[in-house]
């Protein structure tokens, strides 16, 4: 495996968030559209989460705060879907992926350089 492929899964799972994100948007949106969502993140968070904790990554706790906001963002959406209209949706969706951009062009890729840097040692 080449040094560039070896984070390949960071990419593709950002890519499944956002796709998710976009079911929040559509007609036929049903309480399993949110649970998907928070599996999946749950599921990219903690990936995350235990690559930094097994790399003694120094910027652990902002990054897990990081996460843990967008967690409580989710869950608080899984009470209260039943509320939301198309344009509430839609806002949604929207302030979801900005967050998901900003995380992910700030702190992921400084986890990122962190993780290939460490895995040339
Ligand atoms: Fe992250
Ligand atoms: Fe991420």
């Amino acid at each position: 495996m080449t040094l560039t492929s070896e984070l390949i899964w960071q990419d593709q799972q950002h890519q499944i968030l956002f796709e998710l994100i976009d079911e929040i948007k559509a007609d036929n949106v049903d309480v399993s559209t949110f649970t998907r969502l928070i599996d999946y993140a749950e599921h990219h968070f903690s990936l995350e989460e235990s690559y930094m904790q097994a790399l003694e990554y120094p910027d652990y706790d902002n990054h897990l705060a990081a996460h843990n906001k967008f967690r409580s963002e989710l869950l608080k959406m899984l009470d209260d879907h039943h509320h939301y209209d198309k344009g509430l949706r839609d806002m949604l969706a929207d302030f979801l992926s900005e967050w998901l951009k900003r995380h992910i062009f700030g702190v992921d890729k400084k986890l990122e350089a962190f993780i290939l840097n460490s895995e040339r040692k």
